[in-house]
């Protein structure tokens, strides 16, 4: 209910709705509304009451919660559901939690994760209000075989929010971190359950570094956050903007129409034209990066000079001698 009279407040921006229009329009009593109000101020929402005249938002919180999660996603069809948690172990393992009944897709955000998860099995540190921690819970009706390129769609949909908001130039270290200044500010693990020709979900798992002013030394060489950078941005707009540009690129890719993507990604390319170094969890070897395909591969040249094509998820791509 605070969702629809929060949706509904910002519909008027200009004007003072009254406690009975509101009532009206939603079909609850004058009480309930007050009560749902005062909620809302205590949640940060600043809403100005006047007698004999109603209510007016005067801003927005600034702050991902429940109500302002849920307002945000109750303009995408393709999400059913939004849940925040102030803390909760991984997002995407509460999302393959949620995944396992039913057939909703959604998003999970957390203020911060206890055992957040990186790719290869490390973790992924995200404390307390310092980032954007969030998992989309999607089922798109497709052979498991085309799926890994999403996370060129999230990648591209991320990067776009970031300098949409902000004066900054994002790089993408193929196939989906995003970089500023040489240093990884965003990470994005996708998971799957499927059968051999069939997608049961997938849950893509993304961390931006929005605030931290510190980083383990073992980390501080590759990894910072949007704040280190000089960037300071609410991780509240940066979803909302997340979310508006993911839709456009989630339905382009559902379309099968990726080219603009693969534009987008040649364009923020930090491995194009590069030297990189191919790490299996067994095997390491050199390669030049020359190109970025439709379907999301990479093709490098090798070291006797031949052209290969390379997919996400099944080396890991290095820089030679530093990060990018
Ligand atoms: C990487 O190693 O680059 C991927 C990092 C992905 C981190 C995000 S944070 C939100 C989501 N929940 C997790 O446990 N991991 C992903």
């Amino acid at each position: 209910m605070k969702t629809l009279i929060l949706s509904f407040l910002r519909a008027n921006p200009d004007n003072y709705v009254s406690g009975e229009q509101i009532s009206e329009h939603l079909g609850v009593s004058r009480t309930a509304i007050w009560k749902h109000i005062k909620a809302l101020k205590a949640e940060g929402y600043a809403i100005d009451s006047v007698n004999n005249k109603g209510y007016r938002l005067i801003s927005d919180t600034d702050e991902i919660n429940r109500s302002s999660l849920e307002s945000v996603i109750n303009q995408y069809s393709f999400l059913d559901f939004g849940r925040y948690h102030t803390s909760i172990d991984s997002t995407n393992s509460e999302a393959k939690r949620l995944a396992i009944d039913g057939d909703l897709q959604g998003i999970v955000v957390a203020g911060e994760q206890t055992r957040g998860k990186g790719r290869l099995g490390r973790e992924w540190a995200s404390e307390k209000d310092t980032g954007l921690w969030m998992s989309l819970l999607l089922r798109p009706n497709l052979n498991p075989e085309v799926v890994s390129a999403i996370t060129l769609v999230a990648a591209a949909a991320m990067t776009e929010a970031v300098e949409a908001l902000a004066n900054v130039k994002v790089g993408i270290k193929w196939p989906n971190d995003l970089v500023v200044n040489g240093k990884k500010i965003c990470g994005i693990l996708t998971e799957m359950s499927a059968e051999i020709n069939r997608l049961h979900y997938i849950v893509i798992g993304i961390g931006v570094n929005v605030a931290q002013l510190h980083f383990p030394e073992e980390l501080s060489a590759k990894a910072t956050s949007l704040k280190l950078e000089g960037v300071s941005l609410s991780p509240k707009n940066l979803l909302e903007r997340f979310l508006e540009a993911f839709a456009r690129c989630y339905g382009e890719f559902l379309n099968s129409e990726m080219s603009r993507i693969i534009d987008f990604h040649k364009s923020h390319s930090v491995t194009l034209g590069k030297d990189v170094k191919l790490v299996t969890p067994t095997t390491e070897r050199m390669a030049y990066a020359v190109d970025i395909n439709e379907d999301g591969s990479l093709t490098v040249q090798n070291e006797s000079g031949h052209l290969e094509k390379i997919f996400t998820g099944e080396v890991s791509v290095r820089g030679i001698d530093q990060y990018v």
